[in-house]
């Protein structure tokens, strides 16, 4: 008690301090410290409830100085799980093992979810391994790599209706290790040619169905002179209009061959068209037109 009365006073004393130093003192400031008056009597002061204390709630941070592992995960990967713990824990630090009641203390996913994948799959657990990085999903601990199709229909179909020999893989030869991964290309090819940049490749070859190709205008032409290189050579140094036409515009598609025609109809008399049927009986190259000199 004599003690808490001193800390009092010097804690007084030490907030009246500037004022006092700064300039001379008030006479109400000045009479404080005096009118305090020496050790009071140990008058016997109500007994101090220790449990009269209001109990702030723990704070996130304060799960996380014990439990930094999960606090981690959840920062790092928690994705939309990224809440505050107790919005799962509703009931936590009650392990008993005498009552094996820790099942029942574990937050049941069902109490937020529904099912989102259909009837077919229930044991949330058994793929979302952690809860606290819910959507790492390894493949060597779940069951995920047997059921690809069942919620990728689209993939599962392109490969089929259109095969190529991306059609013999199994999707965890690309997909491995966990869920959502995704592989470069180049992982596993060349490009075609020295310094193609791996975002082409998807511009030509959808993934799963890479035979599948479109070309057109933008069609980088580098790419077919890496297999055609006569047709690029002529296509290159043609004086004809036709090298300005990107390879793309032509073929649309691979190996597609357009007819003259597509483009030109019939453009000499009917008689001519008659008589030569094939336009490159004259004008004998499709990359390399002979035009007239000026
Ligand atoms: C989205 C709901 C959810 C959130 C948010 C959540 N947890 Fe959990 N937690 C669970 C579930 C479900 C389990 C049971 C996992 C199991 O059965 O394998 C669990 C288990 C635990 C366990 C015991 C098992 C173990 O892994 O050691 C601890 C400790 C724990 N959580 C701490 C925390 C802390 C700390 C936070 C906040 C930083 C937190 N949890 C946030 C759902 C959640
Ligand atoms: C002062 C340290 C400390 C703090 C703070 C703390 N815990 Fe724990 N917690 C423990 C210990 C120790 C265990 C038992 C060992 C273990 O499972 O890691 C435990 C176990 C748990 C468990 C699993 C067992 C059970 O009975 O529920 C959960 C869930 C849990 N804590 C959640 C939380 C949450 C949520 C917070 C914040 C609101 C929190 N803890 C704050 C120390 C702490
Ligand atoms: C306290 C409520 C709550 C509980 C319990 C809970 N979740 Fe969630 N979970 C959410 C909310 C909210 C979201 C975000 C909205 C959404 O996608 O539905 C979410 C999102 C998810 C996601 C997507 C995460 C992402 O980043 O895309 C997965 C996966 C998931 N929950 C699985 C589970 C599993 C498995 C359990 C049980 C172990 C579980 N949740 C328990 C509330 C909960
Ligand atoms: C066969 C494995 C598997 C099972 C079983 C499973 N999930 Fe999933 N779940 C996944 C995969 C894979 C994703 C995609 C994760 C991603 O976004 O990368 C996912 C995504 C989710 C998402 C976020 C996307 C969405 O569709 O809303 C939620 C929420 C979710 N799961 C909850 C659950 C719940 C709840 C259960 C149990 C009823 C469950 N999952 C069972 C594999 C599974
Ligand atoms: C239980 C349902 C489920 C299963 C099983 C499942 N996925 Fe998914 N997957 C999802 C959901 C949900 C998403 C996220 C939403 C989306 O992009 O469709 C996703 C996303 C993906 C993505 C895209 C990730 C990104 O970044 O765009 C890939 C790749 C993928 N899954 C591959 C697979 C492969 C390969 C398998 C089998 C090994 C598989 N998934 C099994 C539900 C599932
Ligand atoms: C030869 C490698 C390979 C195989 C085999 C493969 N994928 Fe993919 N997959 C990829 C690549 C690369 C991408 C990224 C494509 C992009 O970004 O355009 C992708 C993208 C995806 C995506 C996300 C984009 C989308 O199209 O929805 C899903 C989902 C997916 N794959 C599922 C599957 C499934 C399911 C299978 C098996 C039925 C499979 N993949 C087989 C390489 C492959
Ligand atoms: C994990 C390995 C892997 C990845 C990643 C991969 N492929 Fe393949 N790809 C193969 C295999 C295996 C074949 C079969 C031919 C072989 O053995 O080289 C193949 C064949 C092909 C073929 C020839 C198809 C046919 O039927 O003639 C094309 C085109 C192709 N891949 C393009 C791509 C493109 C573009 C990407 C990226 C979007 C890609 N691949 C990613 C493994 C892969
Ligand atoms: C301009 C279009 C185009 C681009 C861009 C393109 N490819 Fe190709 N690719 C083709 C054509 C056309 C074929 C020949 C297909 C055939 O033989 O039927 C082919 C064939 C392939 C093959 C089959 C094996 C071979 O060499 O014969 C692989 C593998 C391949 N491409 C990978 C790639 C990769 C990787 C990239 C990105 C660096 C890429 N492609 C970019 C058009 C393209
Ligand atoms: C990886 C090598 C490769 C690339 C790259 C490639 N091709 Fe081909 N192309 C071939 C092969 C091999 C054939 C013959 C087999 C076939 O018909 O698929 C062919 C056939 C063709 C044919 C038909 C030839 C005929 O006599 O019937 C045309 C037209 C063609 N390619 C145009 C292109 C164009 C345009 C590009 C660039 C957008 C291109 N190719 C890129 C390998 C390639
Ligand atoms: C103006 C339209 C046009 C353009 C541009 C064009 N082609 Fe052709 N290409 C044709 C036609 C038409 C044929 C068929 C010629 C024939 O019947 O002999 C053909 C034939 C081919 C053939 C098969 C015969 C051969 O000459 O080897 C290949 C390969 C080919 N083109 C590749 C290309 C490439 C690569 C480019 C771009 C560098 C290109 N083409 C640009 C119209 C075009
Ligand atoms: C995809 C459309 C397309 C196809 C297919 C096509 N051409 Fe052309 N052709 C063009 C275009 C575009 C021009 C330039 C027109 C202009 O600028 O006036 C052109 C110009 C020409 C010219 C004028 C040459 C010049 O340089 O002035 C001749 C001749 C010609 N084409 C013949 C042919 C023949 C023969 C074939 C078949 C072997 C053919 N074209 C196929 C689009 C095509
Ligand atoms: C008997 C030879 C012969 C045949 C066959 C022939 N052409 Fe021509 N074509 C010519 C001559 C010659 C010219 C004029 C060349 C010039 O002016 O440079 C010409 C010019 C053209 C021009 C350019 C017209 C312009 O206004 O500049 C086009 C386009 C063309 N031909 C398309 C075709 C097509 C398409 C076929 C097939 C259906 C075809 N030709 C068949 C001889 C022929």
């Amino acid at each position: 008690m004599a003690a808490l009365a001193i800390s009092a006073l010097a804690v007084v004393a030490a907030c009246t301090l500037p004022t006092t130093e700064a300039k001379a003192p008030e006479p109400t400031v000045a009479a404080e410290p005096t009118a305090v008056p020496a050790p009071r009597a140990p008058a016997p002061a109500p007994a101090k409830d220790i449990y009269d204390v209001e109990i702030e709630p723990l704070t996130l941070a304060q799960c996380g100085q014990c439990h930094p592992t999960h606090f981690g995960q959840i920062r790092d990967e928690g994705g939309k799980h990224r809440f505050d713990c107790r919005e799962c824990h509703e009931v936590f630090h009650a392990y008993n093992p005498r009552l094996n009641n820790w099942d029942e203390l574990m937050p049941d996913c069902a109490s937020c979810h529904t099912l989102p994948h259909g009837e077919k799959f229930p044991d949330c657990i058994g793929c979302h391994i952690n809860p606290h990085t819910p959507v790492y999903i390894p493949f060597a601990q779940t069951r995920v790599a047997d059921a690809c199709a069942d919620c990728h229909g689209g993939p599962a179909t392109e490969l089929a209706q259109y095969p190529s020999l991306h059609t013999d893989q199994a999707c965890t030869l690309c997909h491995y290790d966990q869920h959502g991964y995704i592989p470069s290309c180049f992982e596993c090819h060349q490009p075609h040619y020295q310094g193609q940049p791996l975002v082409t490749c998807a511009e030509c070859h959808p993934v799963h169905m890479p035979l599948e190709m479109a070309f057109g205008d933008k069609t980088d032409t580098r790419t077919c002179q890496a297999c055609h290189t006569t047709a690029y050579a002529d296509w290159t140094k043609t004086p004809s209009k036709h090298g300005q036409v990107n390879c793309g515009v032509c073929h649309t598609a691979h190996p597609y061959i357009p007819t003259c025609q597509s483009c030109h109809g019939d453009p000499h008399s009917a008689s001519l068209h008659e008589r030569f049927p094939n336009c490159l009986t004259c004008h004998l190259n499709a990359h390399d037109l002979p035009v007239r000199r000026r």
